[in-house]
């Protein structure tokens, strides 16, 4: 299978260039290789490349930035899978794509299901819709994975974030008023290296019977708050944190230049029904990610 892999110096990125290498010929880039405002090159390079599969794990993912650089967003939340979509269509490819919790508003009091209405609050999660409907528009074989609170203990995420607070901060404030699931990237990138290889040898075929838009998160929902608990909990060099207090705090009392949606768990029963997988729970995940912690994470 000749797959196309592009982000592949983001947090989930980087996980999924590993774990889809032994599925075929994996051609992986990075904005080094390729800047994606580009969207000639884009699609020159796509149709020189011919792949059968094209995993998009690039995002514009500032979400409070995004609000001054809507342009920017748009290009390549928007445009640029809008691009990889058509040119997946004309050479009969398929695309694997991942969205947010944030198309979402946050104010249901359940799990959101996919058939639930979208409603943005923010310019990020609008820029991630747009590219959902741009994705579906084009009619490629396609999965849209809408994931939430990625982490990984090599990115700038909020574990790895919690982790250095600790080690500075002797009380450390956290908000409790938002809830979602937290997602290892590492467990996103195995489940769906797992997915391309049901879909050998054809995946445009397995794909286009399956076409659509999937929740795919940690199991589990869980606040701010306690998420922050668990990390410190779990951090096997407890030892070096500072912190002796953890406080709630309400979204209210950290203003941010982009709003956020509060409730934003993701029923994920859909995907696991459909591809016959067991999504693990965050704070198993969370368990194993800190296993693999460096001595000295370091502020
Ligand atoms: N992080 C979260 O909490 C979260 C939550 C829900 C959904 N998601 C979605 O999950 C997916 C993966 O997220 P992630 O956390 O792995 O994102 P990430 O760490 O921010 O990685 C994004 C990737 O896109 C690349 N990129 C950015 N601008 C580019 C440009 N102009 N040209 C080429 N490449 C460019 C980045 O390159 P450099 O970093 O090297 O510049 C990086 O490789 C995204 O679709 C995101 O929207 C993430």
């Amino acid at each position: 299978m000749r797959i196309l892999l592009l982000g592949k110096t983001g947090q989930l990125g980087w996980e999924l260039e590993r774990t889809i290498a032994p599925l075929g010929e994996v051609y992986a880039l990075g904005p080094q290789e390729l800047n994606l405002t580009d969207l000639d090159a884009l699609a020159g390079l796509i149709h020189k490349l011919q792949p059968q599969v094209i995993v998009n794990a690039s995002a514009y993912t500032a979400v409070d930035r995004a609000e001054s650089q809507v342009d920017l967003a748009m290009q390549l939340n928007a445009q640029a899978p809008a691009v990889m979509a058509k040119a997946a269509r004309a050479l009969n490819a398929a695309l694997i794509h991942f969205s947010t919790d944030y198309v979402f508003d946050g104010e249901n009091d359940s799990a959101y299901t996919e058939g639930d209405p979208t409603n943005p609050l923010n310019v990020y999660g609008q820029s991630k819709l747009n590219g959902e409907l741009a994705i579906i528009e084009a009619g490629c074989a396609h999965l849209i994975l809408r994931t939430s609170w990625v982490y990984s203990l090599r990115g700038d995420s909020f574990v790895s974030k919690t982790l250095a607070w600790a080690r500075q901060q002797e009380t450390l404030c956290i908000v409790s008023d938002q809830v979602g699931n937290p997602t290892w990237a590492r467990m996103l990138a195995e489940i769906t290296a797992a997915v391309l290889a049901q879909s050998m040898p054809a995946p445009q075929k397995y794909f286009s019977t399956r076409s659509g838009v999937y929740h795919l998160g940690g199991s589990g929902s869980v606040s701010r708050l306690d998420f922050a608990r668990a990390i410190l909990r779990l951090d096997p060099h407890a030892e070096q944190q500072k912190t002796r207090t953890l406080e709630a705090a309400s979204t209210a009392d950290f203003p941010t230049p982009a709003r956020r949606p509060l409730h934003t768990s993701l029923d994920c029963s859909y995907f696991e029904s459909t591809f016959g997988f067991r999504l693990p729970n965050w704070e198993d995940c969370l368990r194993l990610a800190m296993s693999e912690q460096p001595t000295n994470p370091g502020p």
